[in-house]
């Protein structure tokens, strides 16, 4: 009998690049779950918890949360049963530090990391898609209203949820989103690419041309 063999990855890029929308098509293909820091800290927030209320200023000027409450969050994350076959991590980690801390954690835990997966899209690409984009108040999914319409306005395809827009996807705040990635999440890509960990993929092309490539990646790592 074959193994079956761990997926522990990471989509890294910018705010907008498309790591949710490619993350949750992953994680119903692969069976691992997708856990996006920044659903879990919204969720935090939404629950009116003491720890919610430290986040949120954070979030909503568009900067980082500190280390050590983004790490307590995620570390608790991927110790639960449902990441023993991996996961996909969707926006974590976003500095040298977190992405140190990972390593430690995971060789803690006697596994580690499969791959790490990159997707450019230039800044002027960002700016459209955040500004237009709209998410489901039901099930999380995101849409945008030109590239990824919902079959009737306002409305979630999968769960009929009504779709509002982040409160940090204003033009303002996606500039200091951006400018936080440059400064302080784009060094990763080196930090992994010395590692032999990284592929780029072109965040540009159709989403389901991305999910391909995508999955072409993870088969080679699976195999
Ligand atoms: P987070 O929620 O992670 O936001 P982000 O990184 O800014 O990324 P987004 O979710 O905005 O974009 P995405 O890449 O998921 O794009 P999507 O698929 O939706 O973080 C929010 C905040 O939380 C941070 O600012 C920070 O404060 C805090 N935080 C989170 N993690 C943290 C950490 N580790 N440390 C510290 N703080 C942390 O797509 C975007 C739009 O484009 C959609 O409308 C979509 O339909 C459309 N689209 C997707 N793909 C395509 C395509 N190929 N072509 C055209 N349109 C497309
Ligand atoms: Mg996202
Ligand atoms: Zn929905």
């Amino acid at each position: 009998m074959t193994q079956k063999r761990i997926l522990n990855l990471i989509f890294l890029g910018p705010p907008g690049a498309g790591k949710g929308t490619q993350a949750r098509m992953i994680q119903e293909k692969y069976s691992i779950p997708q856990i996006s820091t920044g659903d879990l800290m919204r969720n935090e927030i939404s629950s009116g918890s003491s720890l919610g209320n430290r986040l949120k200023s954070f979030i909503e000027s568009g900067g980082l949360v500190p280390n050590e409450l983004t790490l307590s969050i995620l570390l608790n994350r991927i110790k639960k049963e449902d990441c023993k076959n991996g996961f996909l991590l969707d926006g974590f980690p976003r500095n040298v530090e977190q992405a140190e801390e990972l390593e430690k954690a995971l060789n803690g835990m006697n596994t580690e990391l499969s791959g790490v997966i990159a997707l450019e899209v230039d800044d002027s690409d960002l700016i459209s898609r955040l500004s237009d984009r709209r998410i489901c108040k039901g099930c999380g999914d995101s849409y945008h209203l030109q590239f990824k319409k919902p079959s009737v306005d306002g409305k979630c395809d999968h769960c009929g949820g009504e779709l509002y827009q982040r409160r940090d996807d204003s033009e303002e705040v996606i500039k200091n989103r951006l400018k936080v990635y440059h400064e302080q999440t784009a060094p990763l890509i080196d930090f992994y690419s010395e590692k032999k960990k990284l592929s780029k993929i072109n965040g540009k092309n159709k989403i389901d041309m991305i999910f391909s490539e995508i999955c072409d990646i993870i088969d080679k790592l699976k195999s």
